[in-house]
């Protein structure tokens, strides 16, 4: 199903998927383990505690309208410099030219802001985003009921376009290049082509997975960004931000401390500030410190790295069981109790962007990094 979207505010958001379930699993002890530090053991965290990290949208981000901390222009939009500059230049361009922005594919991990971006980009063009993602767009007239519905400069967003189907994909070859829509009535001998003009419109992709784009798809986008973990500056405007939309009083420190577990994603941070400002509000305290900060986060079971629960517990099956690796997705998948997916979508590529895990040919492997973070003292051989 695709959801019809005026580039204002206040509508209702994407639907995507739930967080993912924590399951149990069975460890055994190969590798010793230093001091205190980590050697505790962490209870598996409870139902609420478990999808804090994830960066996909849960079910209360969705009700509780993530709309009104959405920033809506290309200047509320932090961080993604290079990104946001190349963008600023064909919004320019196109509309000097009045028309419509080229095809765009954003890539990246989730909850890094490519909606977001699709939206601003509309609002920007004052045009309507379509938003749709490629797992609804089943059958032919799925697609194509929403291009002829297009209007003239509109963007079409579809999500997840890594996952398109073959028929889908194909009616998008012609709309993107010629804006032309080829549909064949009949069968067989007697099928014929019609071809109908569409408006001219702007494709935005988004993929987490931009490798699983076939070349013909990929290779009519006039514009393939890719959007990248936000430093710890960037998130703590981000956190500062939101805080001051949803009225909550906030420290340099108290900001700082939630964006140093936010795994370079706005999303998460700004999932994390709900739950501190529910901790703080609890405690009847007035503003959000680093030390409040730290002691919800604590609770929470959120490490000072940003690791949480499934986080370790995939570093420390690979170390314990797997003597830190090289070790394939699905062996570790079958030992943590994780589907194979979730753990590489979700939480891996934080885990190799703060280098506590790389990935070779021979499989997985846990870095020195990761033995030290866990309080390991170094790898077996
Ligand atoms: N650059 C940014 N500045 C401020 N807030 C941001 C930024 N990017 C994202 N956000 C916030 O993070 C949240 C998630 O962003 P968004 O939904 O655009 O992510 P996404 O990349 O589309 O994720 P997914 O891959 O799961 O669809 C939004 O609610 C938005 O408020
Ligand atoms: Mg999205």
């Amino acid at each position: 199903m695709a959801i019809k979207r005026n580039s204002r505010p206040n509508n209702p958001p994407n639907n995507e998927d739930n967080a993912p379930q924590n399951q149990d699993s069975p460890k055994t002890k190969t590798a010793r383990k230093s001091k205190a530090k980590s050697n505790k053991t962490t209870p598996k965290p409870s139902a609420e505690n478990s999808h804090l990290l994830s960066p996909k949208t849960t079910r209360e981000e969705i009700e509780n309208s993530e709309e009104q901390i959405r920033p809506h222009r290309l200047a509320d939009y932090i961080g993604q410099k290079e990104l946001k500059g190349i963008l600023n230049i064909a919004i320019a361009a196109a509309k000097g030219r009045q028309e419509p922005l080229d095809h765009l594919l954003l890539y990246g991990p989730p909850g890094l802001g490519k909606t977001t971006m699709s939206l601003i980009l509309a609002s920007e063009m004052g045009v309507n985003c379509k938003i749709t993602a490629a797992p609804s767009l089943e059958r032919p007239r799925d697609i194509t009921g929403l291009l002829v519905n297009l209007q003239p400069g509109d963007i079409l967003f579809i999500d997840e376009i890594h996952r398109l189907n073959r028929i889908t994909e194909e009616l998008l070859y012609p709309a993107m290049e010629d804006y032309r829509l080829d549909i064949t009535i009949g069968k067989g001998q007697s099928a014929k082509t019609r071809s109908i003009p569409l408006p001219p419109f702007t494709l935005v992709g988004a993929t987490t997975k931009v490798g699983l784009l076939t070349s013909p798809l990929r290779d009519r986008f006039g514009m393939i960004q890719r959007l990248r973990f936000y430093e710890p500056d960037e998130l703590i405007l981000i956190v500062k931000r939101t805080a001051a939309i949803l009225k909550t009083i906030i420290t340099e420190e108290g900001a700082a401390e939630i964006a140093r577990r936010s795994r370079g994603t706005p999303r998460i941070a700004n999932r994390l500030l709900r739950r501190v400002r529910d901790y703080v509000q609890v405690q009847q305290a007035e503003s959000i410190t680093e030390e409040l900060a730290a002691e919800a986060m604590e609770i929470f079971d959120i490490d000072a790295c940003g690791l949480d629960w499934t986080d370790r517990l995939v570093l420390k099956t690979m170390i314990e069981q797997f003597n830190g690796g090289p070790v394939g997705l699905e062996a570790v998948a079958a030992s943590t109790g994780e589907d194979a997916r979730t753990i590489e979508e979700v939480y891996e590529p934080y885990l190799l962007q703060i280098g506590y895990l790389n990935r070779t040919h021979r499989g997985r492997i846990a870095t020195e990094k990761a033995y030290e973070h866990l309080g390991y003292q170094g790898r077996l051989f």
